[in-house]
Parts: structure tokens; sequence; C-alpha cells
């Protein structure tokens, strides 16, 4: 009997401990999450005015790119903790391959920071430049998912 005590004590506070390394590891998901969200919302207002959705606003187009900038040279430290892909966690679709493939997903993120800081300059010239800047902006985006989320 007091063995049985001993070890289920010690079970609880295994599991206690995992309950805790996943909390932490669920906040980080999210936090990368919302990190694309954001950057999401901003390449949105810029792709409706690329495409005429809504007319071309200099002021507006300006501050989504300075946001885009902004965020793509945010620190992500710790938004990617080692074994948070998408098989040991189902919120996530971060592929496996961010942690194997390393540091090309470094680089993928570095070219969106190129893409993000041409837009910069593009964004409040004229719809023109805008235009111009969108395909690798978009292009930058789209190569990380491509090689690192898993499709919908
Ligand atoms: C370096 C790689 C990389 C780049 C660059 C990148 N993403 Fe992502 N994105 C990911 C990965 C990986 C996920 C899946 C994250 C997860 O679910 O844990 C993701 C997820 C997302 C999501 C879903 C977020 C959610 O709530 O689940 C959106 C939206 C998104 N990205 C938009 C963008 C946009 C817009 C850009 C460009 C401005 C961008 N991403 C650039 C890797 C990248």
């Amino acid at each position: 009997m007091k063995r049985t005590g001993l070890s289920l004590t010690l079970v609880a506070s295994l599991v206690a401990g995992s309950a805790f390394a996943d909390q932490a590891t669920e906040g980080a998901i999210k936090a990368r999450q919302s990190l694309m969200q954001l950057y999401a919302f901003n390449l949105g207002a810029l792709g409706a005015m690329a495409k005429g959705a809504v007319p071309y606003d200099a002021e507006a187009a300006s501050s989504s790119a300075a946001n885009l900038l902004a965020l793509s040279s945010m620190s992500q430290a710790g938004m990617w903790p080692q074994g948070s892909d998408n098989g040991s966690y189902p919120d996530s679709k971060a592929l496996p391959e961010i942690w194997t493939k390393y540091p090309d997903v470094v680089e993928k993120g570095k070219a969106l920071g190129v893409a993000t800081a041409a837009m910069d300059t593009a964004a409040g010239t004229d719809l023109a430049a805008l235009q111009g800047a969108m395909k690798a902006l978009g292009g930058a985006c789209g190569a990380c998912h491509k090689a690192y989320r898993q499709e919908e």
C-alpha cells in the first residue's frame, strides 16, 4: 500500500510538471500565431490597395508597411521551442522540418525582412511602387509556409 501511495505521488508530480511545460509551449505557439495574424492584417491592407479593392492611400500604406517592418524585426526567441510542432500540438500547423532543416527557416525569415524593408520604402511612394513590392513580400510569406506550414 505504502509503495502504491508513493508512486501515485510521483506520477501526480510528473503530470503536474508536464502540464506546466505544455502551458509554456502553448503560450509560445499562441505568440507566434499572433505575430502571424498581425503580419496577415497588415499585408491584407496593402494587398487590398494593390488590387484596387480600396483606394490607394499613401499614409495608410506607409503605416501598414512600417508595421510589417517592425513585426519582421521582432525577436522570435522563445516562440519556437523544440518539440512544438503540429505532431505534438494539434493547435499548431508548424511542421517538424522547422527544427531539422534549421537554419533554412532563418534564411526565409531574413528574406521576409528584406521584402518588408523594400515595401517600407515603396508603400508611401505611389500605387505602382506598392504593387511592385507586393509580389516579393507575398512570396516571402508563401515560401516559408510552403516549406514549413501544414497545408489546410
Ligand atoms: C520563416 C517562416 C515564415 C514566414 C516568413 C511567414 N510565416 Fe506565417 N507561418 C509560419 C508557420 C510555421 C506557421 C504555423 C505556426 C503554428 O501554427 O505554430 C505560420 C502561420 C501563419 C498564419 C496562421 C496563424 C494562426 O493563427 O494560426 C498566418 C495568418 C500567417 N502565417 C501569415 C503570414 C504572413 C502574412 C506572412 C508574411 C508577411 C508570414 N506568415 C510569413 C511560418 C512563416
